[in-house]
């Protein structure tokens, strides 16, 4: 029996044949096939209602005569009944179920299945997250982006797209002017020598200060960008070193978070590239001067036909905008992306509607087709309070704070669960389980929302946490450990057949649903679609472990339940991999 990796989108191609088959009107009749409610069935096709409607047509009627239609496999691998006013339910036999699963056995497996009804598949997909400003540290609102961007690529990766990923560092902000006049006038090097970043942020906060308080300071500050932008030696060199210790300080970060990019094109990467962009948004009238910047209205749009897009400022300096433009092109043009995702919080809005009104028209205009372009929006990080986390004393909290609390309170857990761990092994486990928890809670909410961070939620084996999954992981494992077993090896299931009991069937067809769910997910780019699924496989795999017992004398049974463990193992790790967590084997 040939079982496709994704079934719902085999069901769709299977309804539209027969519906041209059936004679109803081609190019009118979508299937809508859904994930089903599991007690009417794996999946249903809405479609028929909607068709048969506008056509004052029985939809009863034209559920039979699809139905009819339906090629005789289909029939073998599904069970089909056509329900209430018209829906049509498809449940997959217990066969079905066993040839999934023995198709998709392996990590590879699921990876090239995923790809093969993937529409994205062969798409160049530059992913712009984290872009960090460098000269300050990463603090807890830069952990979205970095943990969203992660898991929207490797679900990319994993739907076959060729995805580079590319931090946008800035780089070359008017920061620069007054942390270069601290540079040269307060720079302790002392501090220096103890933590540059550290030493960078005290600098910064002093040039500000100090700018504010004295014109002379602000009109030095100002000369030294000028200096900067003029290429002026001195200057280059300090703000190299600056941006070089910051990079490497986000690289820990990274390091921990299992992030590695592709790309560092920060925004002085596009200081040669933006007359071009001047020069065509005038050429093609879409830019005009006002005020001595050059700006860019939208007459189309309700608010921004009065908000100016600046894209170049009254002093002749690129920004934020401009750069942006610059690297749309960039991509397009030297990526070769067909896709660029940004993951920006959401008071980026504005700026994100601004710029893809502004390439859509630009690029009609000069006969360019432009990536698709999305913004991958998330919310804040709230504290308990309900207002943004922050310090008691009012302050950002470092990243690099945040997730060494997360491993010490992750000791704790680890320490009450398996006490008789060895220390080291323990502190291992912790790590994993410290940053893939902050990882999941914030990739388990719909990242549109702000979430609220709560240490003792996250960190926890219960509910919808990485410590729930890991230990789900954890325990998988050491099924077949006991057993002297290897998951998924091939010898050990040569005896299994389709599942039986009903707590084998409700797993199996859980299993195949992850289709579902990763396409989801990176269709939608929300990956709390993935974690979700995830959490419900490990409560079927919890309510099947419950429910029968693995290690019975009989070969057959043995061999199929062993089957159901290994296939729950390899998709919770292949989702929770995808997720940007790291695994564990014990816990
Ligand atoms: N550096 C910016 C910030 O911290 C984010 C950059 C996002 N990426 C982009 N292409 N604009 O706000």
């Amino acid at each position: 029996m040939h079982v496709s990796f994704n079934l719902a989108s085999d069901l769709e191609a299977a309804l539209n044949a027969a519906a041209a088959a059936a004679g109803l009107e081609a190019g009118a009749f979508a299937p809508e096939v859904r994930t089903a409610d599991p007690r009417h069935g794996d999946f249903q096709a809405n479609g028929v209602l909607g068709y048969a409607k506008a056509r004052k047509l029985n939809p009863r009627a034209v559920a039979e005569k699809l139905v009819a239609a339906l090629p005789a496999g289909l029939l073998q691998a599904y069970s089909v009944a056509i329900a209430g006013p018209g829906f049509i339910n498809f449940t997959l036999q217990p066969g079905t179920l066993l040839a999934w699963m023995r198709l998709y056995a392996t990590r590879e497996a699921l990876a090239s299945g995923a790809a093969a009804a993937s529409p994205i598949r062969g798409q160049t997909w530059v992913v712009d997250y984290s872009s960090p400003n460098t000269a300050k540290q990463m603090h807890v609102g830069h952990l979205r982006s970095a943990v969203i961007g992660e898991a929207i690529s490797r679900l990319a990766a994993f739907g076959g797209a060729k995805v580079i990923r590319d931090n946008h560092i800035g780089d070359w902000g008017t920061q620069f002017g007054k942390l270069i006049w601290a540079y040269k006038h307060e720079l302790d090097t002392i501090g220096l020598a103890r933590d540059p970043l550290e030493e960078f942020e005290r600098l910064y906060k002093a040039g500000n200060n100090a700018a504010e308080a004295d014109v002379t300071v602000m009109d030095a500050a100002r000369a030294e960008l000028v200096k900067l932008q003029g290429g002026d030696p001195e200057n280059l060199a300090i703000w190299k070193k600056i941006n070089d210790v910051s990079l490497a300080a986000f690289q820990q970060i990274y390091d921990q978070l299992g992030i590695r990019f592709d790309l560092t094109l920060g925004e002085s990467f596009y200081n040669d590239k933006v007359d071009q962009i001047y020069r065509e948004l005038a050429a093609c009238g879409l830019a005009a001067e006002s005020q001595g910047a050059l700006v860019v209205f939208h007459a189309d749009h309700p608010r921004f036909k009065d908000q100016p897009f600046i894209i170049r400022k009254s002093d002749g300096a690129a920004n934020y905008a401009s750069t942006d433009l610059a690297t749309i092109l960039y991509r397009r043009d030297m990526l070769k992306a067909d896709v660029a995702v940004y993951v920006v919080d959401t008071r980026q809005r504005d700026h994100f509607d601004q710029l893809f009104m502004t390439v859509n028209k630009w690029f009609a205009a000069t006969n360019r087709q432009p990536p698709r372009l999305d913004y991958v929006d998330f919310g804040t990080v709230l504290g308990e309070s309900g207002k943004p986390l922050k310090t008691r004393s009012g302050e950002n909290i470092k990243l690099k704070d945040l997730l060494t609390e997360a491993a010490d309170r992750a000791y704790d857990l680890v320490t009450g669960k398996s006490p008789d761990f060895p220390e080291a092994e323990r502190c291992a486990i912790a790590a994993v389980v410290g940053v893939g928890s902050v990882q999941y809670a914030d990739l388990s909410q719909n990242r549109s929302s702000d979430y609220v961070f709560a240490w003792e939620k996250m960190i926890s084996l219960e509910g919808n946490t990485a410590a729930y999954l890991l230990y789900a992981i954890a325990r998988i494992h050491s099924i077949f450990r006991k057993n002297n077993l290897t998951p998924g090896a091939p010898g050990t299931e040569l005896a299994a057949g389709a599942p039986e009991t009903p707590a084998e069937i409700a797993l199996a067809r859980k299993l195949v649903k992850f289709a579902d769910a990763q396409r989801l997910a990176i269709e939608t780019l929300r990956p709390h679609f993935l974690g979700l699924y995830l959490y419900e496989l490990a409560g079927e795999f919890s309510s099947f472990y419950n429910a029968d017992k693995v290690n019975v004398d009989d070969a057959a049974v043995r061999a199929r339940r062993l089957m159901l463990c290994a296939r729950t193992l390899l998709v919770l790790e292949t989702g929770l991999d995808l997720l940007g967590l790291r695994l564990l084997t014990r816990m």
